[in-house]
């Protein structure tokens, strides 16, 4: 099935909507004008009527005047055209009549005669006469006796309702002429009003089509009204500006990843090869294979923190919530890190207190705190200080890691938790560093529902601060931070 356009559904539904609104309209105006018509030959035919009910032609009902018309005509001062008046006795029976009311054609209804004498109340009723001819409007009107104020006979006077119909039908014949050239003008300017309206989402349409990969940074002109189509300009444009990040980032790490990869590569390589030149002593085959082991375990740890981001990434690595005494797994990790700290010379102390119990991952708490303090000791010199600060504070814990080590540049500062970010590069690496401990250290944090804040003064040291919520809680998709 071929797809309609907007433009041909907004118009159709604007002319079904038109035109049944004109129907009602046509239709309304239609039956308040029969209504009007009908009142109007009504009250006219009541006016006549009561007229001749007062007049000496109803004295006796069932008298035949012989000039019956004639004293009509001295009545009113003229002729009553068009007028088909009787008078009928109480048993419905013709008195005196004008020409033109022929009795078998149109039959007096004595059922209704015989209820407006016992009623007393004036009776309309529309007759249709027998063989050809228009129907007939009457009047049954009471004629009253004077004295015993009683129902002595009915005038009935009647008028045909070819005016009537005639109006009607004129009226109609506009209705039908004017109603379709009404929606068909209502089409032709919806269709026309629709296509100026969808203009701009057509522009923006054949714009972003345009938009790839190679051009990521082009946009969609923003119209100046603020109205629902300049809102989709902008909703599409901070797409793209998302997008274009996201792709930016995308990029980024790829090129970081492979070069993070080729370091160690383009060591090992170059270890082999002067090994492999000529003839080494084993001390120096044993050099040479130590080294590529360790290059060997830095890929191996670049490729298991990159493995873990991804799938955290795609929500596949999953945080399990469990009771987690903080305090067993801080002090391990003091008296583990201990034996590191004297190695380097650094004095790593801690305050712990007694903290409630946090409901999050074990495994994943304990490598956040390893990647902190791992970064603690590796960018504190000789002589240094570490504390760690396990506290409660108002909506949960804390864990505070502060050195005295080299610190972070302040336009650093939000950069850290990027992937493959280094705050000085070469000195970087001169530790070991790749960069992704402190994205896996975020992914963690976020993942329990805490949150991580860093102070830090070149040449003073930094204070990395996380907090985490204690209570039960269920595991949250973090939004990926491409
Ligand atoms: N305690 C700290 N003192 C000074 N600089 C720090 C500290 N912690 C992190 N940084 C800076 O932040 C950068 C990012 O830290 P991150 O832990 O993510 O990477 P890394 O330590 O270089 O590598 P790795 O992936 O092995 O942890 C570091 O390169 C370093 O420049
Ligand atoms: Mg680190």
């Amino acid at each position: 099935m071929r797809p309609v356009s907007i433009r041909f559904k907004l118009t159709a539904w604007y002319v079904l909507v038109f035109g049944v609104v004109l129907a009602c309209f046509c239709f309304s105006i239609y039956v308040m004008m029969e209504r009007k018509l009908m009142h109007s030959v009504d009250h006219r035919l009541q006016t006549m009527a009561e007229l001749i009910s007062k007049t000496e032609l109803c004295v006796v009902p069932n008298f035949l005047p012989p000039d019956f018309e004639r004293r009509l005509n001295r009545i009113f001062g003229t002729r009553p055209v068009g007028k088909f008046i009787r008078v009928l006795d109480l048993s419905g029976e013709t008195g005196s009549r004008t020409d033109n009311l022929d009795d078998k054609k149109i039959p007096v209804n004595k059922k209704l005669v015989r209820e407006v004498v016992t009623t007393g109340k004036i009776i309309f009723e529309t007759q249709y006469p027998l063989g050809p001819g228009m129907p007939i409007r009457f009047i049954n009107f009471p004629v009253i006796d004077f004295k015993s104020h009683k129902v002595k006979g009915v005038v009935q006077v009647g008028t045909s309702l070819e005016f009537v119909r005639e109006s009607m039908r004129n009226l109609l014949v506009v209705f039908f002429v004017l109603g379709p050239s009404l929606l068909f003008v209502a089409g032709v300017v919806g269709f026309f009003l629709a296509g100026k309206a969808l203009k701009p989402i057509r522009e923006i349409a054949q714009t972003t089509r345009h938009i790839t990969v190679n051009n990521l940074d082009e946009r969609i002109t923003v119209p100046v009204a603020k109205d629902d189509i300049g809102q989709l300009a902008a909703t599409i444009n901070g797409m793209l500006d998302r997008l274009s990040l996201s792709f930016q980032k995308i990029t980024q790490f790829t090129a970081d990843a492979s070069h993070e990869l080729r370091t160690p590569l383009t060591i090992m390589r170059g270890e082999l090869e002067i090994s492999l030149r000529g003839e080494r002593s084993a001390d120096e085959y044993l050099e040479t294979l130590g080294s590529c082991l360790e290059e060997v375990e830095r890929m191996a740890k670049i490729v298991n923190d990159l493995l873990l981001l991804s799938k955290s990434d795609m929500g596949q690595e999953v945080i399990k919530f469990e009771p987690v005494d903080l305090r067993i797994l801080v002090s391990s990790l003091i008296s583990h890190f201990q034996i590191l700290a004297d190695e380097q010379k650094i004095q790593l102390s801690s305050t712990i207190e007694e903290v409630e119990t946090i409901y999050g991952d074990q495994l994943r708490l304990r490598q956040m705190l390893v990647n902190l303090l791992s970064n603690a000791i590796r960018y504190t010199p000789a002589g240094g200080k570490i504390h760690l600060t396990l506290k409660n504070v108002d909506d949960g814990i804390e864990i505070a890691v502060a050195d005295t080590g080299i610190g972070i540049p302040e336009e650093s500062i939000p950069r850290i938790f990027d992937r493959f970010y280094r705050a000085d590069k070469a000195r970087s690496r001169q530790y070991g560093g790749s960069g992704l401990g402190l994205s896996i250290v975020k992914w963690i944090v976020e993942a329990h529902h805490g949150t991580i804040k860093v102070d830090s003064v070149v040449g003073e040291g930094s204070v990395f601060r996380v907090s985490l919520p204690t209570g039960k809680r269920e595991p949250r998709d973090i939004e990926n931070i491409f």
